[in-house]
């Protein structure tokens, strides 16, 4: 498998994130796909945002699950973007995505989308939450999945202590997942080997820096999810 250079919320480091701006500069600079963040608005649109509400990426206050997708269309999302939903992402790139979900609620939206389209070959799907992944599996014949984890920030494991690499690799073999997506501030190599002897596919983020970029290629990652757009091009980051 090549070296996937994947594009996070677009290119966020030069564009305003999970906006159509982002994702067609990050198509541009070409990156081999694109990651983004979908939440359902009040009247169950799938819209491209990142949070649970409204107030960081735009100027607009409150959560996205009480606007519509009307209330949320009216804001603006950074340069006078405005917020995605799904649907139009399809449209304004050709690339493969990386859809990440955060519920169960989002699964099934989504598993919607992905059968009417015949996407499973275009959007690999990816959750921090392993209930997420399993339904999206259920609902999609064929689609591929990536568990997310921060190690931080997961779950106890089943003994009820802190997870570590070995937990975070059978929860994504458990949930059916090809691919872990590990947050490079706390890989490691027990959970690269670990992934590796569990014939997981491993993608490091963000990935920002020629530390972390040299790291990612020390450990033999698959790939790397990147705010820039220049790891493509130069195959180094210039910042
Ligand atoms: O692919 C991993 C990455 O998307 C997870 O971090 O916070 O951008 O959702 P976050
Ligand atoms: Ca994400």
């Amino acid at each position: 498998m090549n070296f996937l250079t994947i594009g996070h919320r677009g290119v966020m480091g030069v564009e305003p994130e999970n906006t159509l701006r982002s994702f067609v500069a990050a198509q541009e600079a070409g990156l081999d796909a694109i990651e983004l963040d979908l939440h359902l608005s009040k009247d169950g649109a799938l819209v491209v945002m990142h949070d649970t509400d409204v107030d960081r990426t735009t100027d607009g206050t409150g959560p996205i699950a009480e606007k519509t997708l009307a209330e949320l269309r009216a804001l603006d999302a950074g340069l006078g973007e405005r917020v995605p939903v799904f649907e139009e992402v399809l449209e304004a790139v050709q690339a493969p995505l990386q859809a990440e979900i955060k519920d169960v609620q989002a699964a099934r939206a989504l598993a919607e989308v992905m059968n009417a389209r015949d996407l499973a070959g275009r959007v690999e799907v990816s959750s921090f939450h392993d209930e997420a992944i399993a339904e999206i599996k259920r609902l999609v014949p064929g689609v591929r999945t990536a568990l997310i984890s921060s190690l931080r920030h997961s779950r106890k494991n089943s003994s009820g202590g802190t997870p570590t690499g070995t937990d975070i690799v059978e929860r994504a073999v458990a949930a059916g997942a090809a691919t872990v997506c590990l947050n490079i501030r706390r890989l490691t190599l027990e959970i690269v080997e670990h992934a590796r002897k569990a014939d997981l596919n491993i993608i490091g983020w963000v990935v920002n820096t020629q530390d972390h970029l040299r790291l990612v290629r020390a450990f033999g990652l698959d790939g790397a999810t990147t705010d820039h757009p220049d790891i493509k091009r130069t195959g180094r980051f210039t910042a």
